[in-house]
This record gives structure tokens, C-alpha cells and sequence, in this order.
């Protein structure tokens, strides 16, 4: 065993010698530590704790040295690995939950924590034992658990302008935290988003770099205590990480993991400045980003992490990387990247990868391409922070403060902080006709397709890492935006109704709510092209117009996680008031809507916009409201017509209906026998028209990002995308889109096959022609006015996509999406 793994080592060491050398970093890509600004680091050089770690480090192994430096994901890792390999940390992905379930109970995360800890601390098979430490991306709320509260969204605190209220948020995420067991939380990101076109922006408290300054030290004293804190964890605290280090905000065109292609002041006047806060207030570790700067990536960059975060700025606490993020840098792969330590890193998060990664760390160790100085040097620096932290000495988790103190997840005390927070974060834009605050003794009407909807409420990283697939029974104590309203309405003697399309029998509503906006999304499937909402998500405008132009005062509510050009919306509504990703509390919203029983205003509005909110779906175009924009309830300035004009041509947005793989929020696939018997397709493995066609998963530019089909022949099958919530793309119909599908033929269809969309009853079939031989990727696309010739209603279109054929084929799909380039373009059927 011992031997082969010895000469598997050496075959690869092999090979990297051969490598060929990174590339040097270009001159632009150099920060020049000097010119940045020096923090004060709140730990005092203490002599004991150097003395118990040099004392340590003398004990360990080279082998135990490399496990404290490496992170894995407890979906790929068990506690005998922990064990085995000594690993220093774990963490949980997005989608990674104990024993792999993503939404299992609290009580199941605790027992995990116990499980790791366990293992990290045997000794039976030699070593000292370090016990490991868990990250969990705890952004808003404790927000992996069933249970916790949910805060709003970063975008949404920093419409508060309240310091104080972060310290107590933070205060009660890291208590929650405790309930399950992990000591680390990768919080707060202080990133300072200057493009809404990022997919992250949400993630960001503002655009200006002093309020999100304002706000981390406070967030890390609520999280960590006071700086300079020592047994951390026998307080009801955790470790902080800021993230994601540098200019994960700042990125070209608002590009997830792009290229911040920006001066060195300008970096370190935007984006490095809430980092001297977050030293000064002792955090304990930073988190580097995916991003480059000037085409260099970040955990590779020695004069950033080294040159300014350490040795300028003085951070002592310890750097890790993000997702597999060190396989991107120049000459690295996830699984060897001795240059990322080189230049500063000190544990890498490594979630598959990390087995491959430890024996290359190994082998380059020995073999000197890692200096045992930098090796020992960062192992130090984690197991300071372990000290900090009391780690050694706080027994296993379940054992600790507030562990498996179920009453402290979603507390009343909890969700009444929270509920603050979404009260002080709306952001009023208009109240013409001073239609707010509306009498909850009226007969009131709430709207939109977002008004009972938790998971939409609350956003991305929310029990899921996209924070789509969630259902109503996963937010327990949970309140709805609309369950606020009718118990708030209900109580002060009014009436309230829920319907979603905004129809209405028997009395006129005094007044309309209509909740509308963006849908839950994390990384990348959140970036836009242009700043609009989706076109799919665009239907109650419509909603809005209808009742305006039957006499009933409107109020919008936006769920958002930035400024969108809304424009048409403003105008539709009497009052607009944006409500971001305001989690779980939604009475907060109730609270601010309505009046009290008194009739005067129960709760003035203190939000104003942290982002500035534009003027036109141009990302780089005018502003409409400044940043600081806000209005009180109270004020008489009315907002006049608005443009309609984007400013942008609208077949920039993208309306992807099928991607990676799995369908867009709100859409699902099925697969339909000739009776139009439909089964829905939500894991692979399935089968589907009576067993005829078997769905599973194959690659497409990324693992599994495909569906393949494989179609029996038996009868006639089709395969569809299809929606409760039709949309409206008459617009794109008009002009030259076109339906685009990515496929690749794996077996040549016996039969044709036929592309169709529908509205209703409506539908309208084009023939596939010019197929691609089997086995290559191709896109065909289809314009949409062929469908709308054929009298489809692309007002209401449920069915972009349907793909029928009658005998044997087998057919890969990668992506359904709205766009102006194919391959192969069908001809309309006369
Ligand atoms: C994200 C980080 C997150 C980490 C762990 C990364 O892909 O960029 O923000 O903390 O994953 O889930
Ligand atoms: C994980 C996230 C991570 C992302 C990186 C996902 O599978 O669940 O935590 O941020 O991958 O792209």
C-alpha cells in the first residue's frame, strides 16, 4: 500500500518536473505594499502560545503538517479520512449537507460535528491530534439549517445604515451557528460590488467602500466578540472570514470570477478598504477570490496576500482559499498548486480534490518545491487561531456552549432582530398620491407571483446554494410576505386576499400589492447582460397595469438583489418600494406597509439605497436615484413619468430556460407519452412515457451539465420545458430571436424530429433539418415567429421547447435559451 502510493508520488513529481515553469506575473498584476494603508492587528505577540505551537509543530509529522492546510467537503470526505490524512478543516458547499442530505436536521449537523471532531482527535494511530475545525457559509443567518432565522441579504443591511444592528445580527447568526456545532462562518463578504450585472452584487453591502468599512468591524465583533478575544468559543461566538480577497467586486462587465482590470489605487481605494477595518477588529481569517486582477488570479498573487494583506496590513490570522479556486491559477490543477502556498495561502479549500492536492503538497514539501519555512509558517498560523478560538480545550462540539439548543434556531429573540432589519432596510422610491401607508382596515389585494414565497424571499446561499428547489414545509416559523400582510390586515379588522394574477370577484380592493422581482440565484446563474429582469419574470406588469386602469391604488414590491432598470413598474405604481431579499421575517413588511390602527404611520421609513439605482438597463448609463435615495412615508415629492426606453437592446437579456442541466428557476422538464401522460424530471436517473425514454445525466463543458434521452421507439414521446407562470416574449418575437438549443444527435432519430412551442391549447411545430452526425455538440435555433405564425400566443407562452419524435433516437440537451446565433437555423413552415 505504503509502496505503491510512494511510487505513484514519484511518477507525478515526475511529470510536474517537466512542467512547464507559471508564467511570470506581469508588472501590472504587482501591488507595491508600501502604498497601502497599515491596520492594527488587536493580538499582542503572545509568548506562551508561540511556545505550546513551536512545541506542537516540533511533534508533527510532515504528513500531519500538510493536513492542517488542506480544507475538504463533507460531501467527499469522512471522519476516518480526517483521521487518516489529519486534516485541518472541513467545510459544507452550498449543496453539501451531513450524511448526504442538503436539508437535513439541525440535530444531524451537530452529530456530524461530533463525528469529525472525534476523528481529528484520535490518537490511537499516532500524531498529536488537532482538533479540526468546520466553515459553513452561515451569510444570512445561520442559512444551510431548516429552522434558522434568515437576515436579509448584505444588499438589504446596507440599505439600514445601521452599524449597531449588524453587531446584533451577527450576535445572534453566530449564536445559531453554535446550535449546530461549527466554530467558523465564511462571513461577512465585504465585497464592494460596482456593477449589477453580477450574479454576487446581493452578497455586497454597498458600492461605497466606507459604509461596507462601517459595517465589518461590528459584524466581526458580533461574530468573533470583541478584537483581541481569546476562547473564543466559550462565548456564543465563531470565527469570521471577510471575503473574497481582492476585488471580487470589481470584475470586468460584473464576470463571476473575472478580471478586475483596474489600477493598483483604485484597488486598494475600493475594494482593499474594508480590509483594514476587518484586521483592526482581529479577523480570523480572509477569504481569497476567484477573480484576478489585471489577468492574474488572486490565490496565486505573493505581492497581495503576502506583500499587502500580511505584511502591510499585519493580518495575523490565516488565509484559505475559495472553491477549488487554486486549480485556476496559472500552472495550477485543482489537484497540485504548490504556487498558491508559495505566495501566501494557507489552507486551501479543496472539497473533492483534497486527497490528490495532500499528496502533491507532500511530495513537493519534500521535495523542496515548498519551502518547509512557508509549510511551518502557515500550519502555525492556523493553529493560532485554533488557540484563539480554545479549540483544544472546548471538548466535542455537541458538548459546547449552545450546542443542540434547538429553542436558540430561529428564536422569537432572533426573528424579532430580524424583522428589524427587513423593516429598516425597504427602500421607498415612490409614494405619489401619499398611497402609503395603506389602513389595514381596508380590503386590500396582494399580487405577484412572489407574495407567498419564502425561498423567493429570501434569495441564493438559502438552504440550497442556488436556493431554488426549496418547498414552503423547509422554512419552518417562517413568514411569508403574504402570511405578514393577512395576519397584520386580519387583525386590524381588514381584508385581505392572495391572488397571485391580480384577478379579484365581488368588491373593488381599496388598494393593490403586487410583490414582484427577481428569483433566487448564487454564482454564475445570476449574472446578467444587462440590468432588466428577466423576460420570464416580467408578468405582473401587466398585473400592475390591470388594476391601476380599474381605479385601484397600486403599491409594487420588489424582491431583489440590486437595482434593475424597472422603470415600466415604477410608472405603473402609485408606490414603489424595493424590498431586496429581505429572508425569512416577512412581517417586517407588513410593518412598514401598513398604518396603525390609529391610521398614522406605525413605522417611518429609514432606508435609502446603498448601490445607486439606474436610469436604464445600460450597467455603465446614468443613474435615476442616487445613492443615500430615499424617501420618508411623510414626504410630498411625487415621482414623474419615466422613461420606458431600456437604453439597451432587450435581446441582450438572456431568458434561459434550460442550462447545466436542470431547468431555470420556475421552469421544469418533463417527458410526455403520446397521451400527453407527463412525468417531471428532477434527479437522474428517470424514465418517463410509460418507461419508452430513459433521462440521464452526461457532460457538457462541465460535469453532468447535460440531460441525455434516449428514446425507445415504442410510441411517440416528446421532451419539454414547460412553466406555471407563462411568459411574456411577444417583444422578442417581434425582432430577430430565436429559441436556441444546444444538442448533441448521439443516435440518428428513426423518425423526424419536431421542435415545438405552445400557449395553452395554442401550438406550432418546426421540423428539425440539417442534424449534426452523431456525437458533436451543435446549437439550432428556432425564431420565434415561427411560432407566433402559427398563432401561438408569445404573450403566454408555457411551452418554449418540445422536442417529439416517433422512433428510436438518443439526444443530449445542454442549454434552451433565447438568442440571435445557431448553427443551423430552421426555416418557418409556410
Ligand atoms: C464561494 C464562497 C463560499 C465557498 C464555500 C465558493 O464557491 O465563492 O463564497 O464560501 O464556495 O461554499
Ligand atoms: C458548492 C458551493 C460552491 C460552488 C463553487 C457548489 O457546488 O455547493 O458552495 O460555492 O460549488 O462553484
Amino acid at each position: 500500500m505504503l509502496a505503491s502510493t510512494a511510487l505513484a508520488i514519484g511518477a507525478a513529481c515526475a511529470v510536474s518536473a517537466q512542467q512547464a515553469p507559471a508564467p511570470a506575473i506581469p508588472p501590472e498584476a504587482i501591488a507595491h505594499p508600501d502604498i497601502w494603508p497599515q491596520a492594527h492587528w488587536p493580538y499582542k505577540a503572545d509568548p506562551a502560545l508561540e511556545k505550546r505551537i513551536a512545541g506542537l509543530l516540533q511533534r508533527m509529522t510532515v504528513e500531519e503538517k500538510v493536513g492542517q492546510v488542506v480544507q475538504a467537503d463533507i460531501a467527499s470526505v469522512t471522519p476516518a479520512d480526517v483521521k487518516q490524512y489529519h486534516l485541518g478543516s472541513v467545510l459544507n458547499g452550498g449543496s453539501s449537507g451531513p450524511y448526504g442530505d442538503d436539508l437535513a436536521p439541525a440535530a444531524k449537523w451537530l452529530q456530524l460535528a461530533d463525528e469529525f471532531y472525534a476523528a481529528s482527535v484520535d490518537k490511537s494511530g499516532g500524531g498529536v491530534g488537532i482538533p479540526v475545525i468546520w466553515g459553513i457559509d452561515a451569510v444570512h443567518g445561520n442559512s444551510n439549517i431548516i429552522g434558522a432565522t434568515l437576515f436579509p441579504h448584505n444588499v438589504g443591511l446596507g440599505a439600514m445604515h445601521d452599524p449597531a444592528l449588524m453587531r446584533r445580527i451577527a450576535e445572534a447568526t453566530a449564536a445559531e451557528i453554535r446550535v449546530t456545532g461549527q466554530e467558523w462562518t465564511f462571513a461577512p463578504t465585504i465585497t464592494v460590488p460596482q456593477d449589477g450585472r453580477w450574479g454576487r452584487a446581493y452578497e455586497g453591502y454597498s458600492s461605497d467602500p466606507r459604509l461596507v468599512s462601517d459595517y465589518v468591524g461590528q459584524f466581526i465583533r458580533g461574530l468573533q466578540g470583541e478584537p483581541g478575544a481569546t476562547d473564543i468559543l466559550k462565548g456564543p461566538h465563531v470565527i469570521a472570514s471577510t471575503k473574497h480577497f481582492l476585488a471580487d467586486g470589481g470584475t470586468e462587465d460584473g464576470h463571476d470570477q473575472g478580471d478586475a482590470k483596474i489600477s493598483e489605487a483604485e484597488l486598494r481605494d475600493i475594494h482593499g478598504l474594508p480590509y483594514v477595518a476587518a484586521i483592526d477588529a482581529g479577523v480570523q481569517t480572509v477569504m481569497t477570490s476567484f477573480s484576478s486582477w489585471n489577468g492574474v488570479k488572486m490565490a496565486g498573487n505573493k505581492s497581495l496576500v503576502t506583500g499587502v494583506l500580511k505584511d502591510r496590513m499585519g493580518f495575523g490570522g490565516f488565509v484559505v482559499s475559495d472553491w477549488n479556486a487554486h486549480g485556476q491559477v496559472a500552472g495550477c490543477t485543482n489537484a497540485s498548486c504548490p504556487q498558491a502556498i508559495n505566495a501566501g495561502l494557507d489552507m486551501y479549500m479543496a472539497p473533492d480534490s483534497w486527497k490528490p492536492l495532500w499528496h502533491s503538497l507532500l511530495a513537493q514539501v519534500k521535495d523542496g518545491t515548498i519551502p518547509m519555512a512557508r509549510l511551518d509558517d502557515a500550519v502555525t498560523r492556523i493553529l493560532r487561531v485554533k488557540m484563539r478560538l480554545g479549540l483544544f480545550e472546548a471538548g466535542k462540539p455537541s458538548s459546547r456552549l449552545l450546542s443542540g439548543r434547538y429553542d436558540v434556531l430561529g428564536s422569537p429573540e432572533h426573528r424579532a432582530i430580524a424583522r428589524q432589519a427587513v423593516r429598516e432596510s425597504l427602500v421607498l422610491l415612490k409614494n405619489n398620491g401619499s398611497v402609503l401607508p395603506l389602513n389595514p382596515g381596508a380590503n386590500i389585494l396582494v399580487a405577484g407571483d412572489g407574495a407567498d414565497d419564502v425561498a423567493r424571499q429570501s434569495g441564493g446561499w438559502t438552504l440550497s446554494w442556488q436556493g431554488t428547489g426549496l418547498k414552503p414545509e423547509d422554512f419552518p416559523g417562517a413568514t411569508s410576505i403574504w402570511a405578514g400582510l393577512n395576519s397584520a390586515i386580519g387583525a386590524a379588522g381588514g381584508t385581505a386576499t392572495l391572488s397571485p394574477d391580480g384577478s379579484f370577484t365581488g368588491a373593488k380592493p381599496d388598494a393593490a400589492i403586487v410583490v414582484f422581482g427577481e428569483t433566487p440565484y448564487a454564482e454564475f446563474q445570476g449574472d446578467l447582460k444587462t440590468l432588466q429582469l428577466k423576460p420570464e419574470l416580467r408578468a405582473p406588469l401587466a398585473t400592475m397595469k390591470k388594476l391601476k386602469a380599474q381605479g385601484i391604488p397600486v403599491v409594487a414590491l420588489m424582491l431583489t438583489g440590486r437595482p434593475l432598470f424597472v422603470n415600466p413598474e415604477i410608472n405603473a405604481a402609485d408606490a414603489f418600494v424595493v424590498a431586496w431579499l429581505p429572508g425569512s421575517e416577512g412581517a417586517g413588511v407588513a410593518d412598514m406597509l401598513l398604518a396603525g390602527t390609529d391610521g398614522k404611520v406605525a413605522h417611518e421609513f429609514r432606508g435609502t439605497l446603498s448601490f445607486p439605482w439606474p436610469a436604464t438597463a445600460d450597467a455603465k448609463g446614468k443613474h435615476l436615484f442616487a445613492l443615500g435615495y430615499g424617501l420618508k412615508t411623510t414626504s410630498d415629492t411625487a415621482v414623474p413619468p419615466l422613461s420606458e426606453d431600456p437604453g439597451v437592446a432587450d435581446n441582450a437579456q438572456q431568458g434561459t430556460y434550460f442550462a447545466n442541466g436542470v431547468p431555470a428557476a420556475s421552469w421544469s422538464l418533463i417527458v410526455a407519452d403520446a397521451a400527453g401522460q407527463q412525468t417531471r424530471i428532477t434527479t437522474v436517473p428517470a424514465t418517463g412515457a410509460n418507461g419508452d425514454v430513459a433521462v440521464t445525466a452526461t457532460d457538457h463543458i462541465v460535469q453532468e451539465g447535460a440531460r441525455r434521452f434516449a428514446f425507445g421507439g415504442k410510441a411517440q414521446a416528446t421532451i419539454a420545458l414547460t412553466t406555471q407562470a407563462p411568459v411574456d416574449v411577444a417583444r422578442e418575437s417581434n425582432g430577430d430571436l430565436m429559441l436556441v438549443t444546444t444538442m448533441r444527435v448521439d443516435t440518428a432519430p428513426a423518425s423526424t424530429l419536431t421542435l415545438s412551442a405552445r400557449s395553452g391549447t395554442a401550438s406550432a411545430s418546426v421540423p428539425l433539418a440539417g442534424l449534426a452526425a452523431p456525437g458533436a455538440w451543435r446549437t439550432y435555433g428556432v425564431p420565434l415567429k415561427c411560432f407566433a405564425n402559427q398563432g401561438v400566443d408569445m404573450e403566454h407562452l408555457d411551452v418554449p421547447f418540445a422536442l417529439t419524435t416517433s422512433g428510436k433516437a438518443v439526444i443530449s440537451l445542454a442549454t434552451v435559451q433565447l438568442g440571435t446565433v445557431a448553427d443551423q437555423i430552421a426555416a418557418c413552415p409556410k
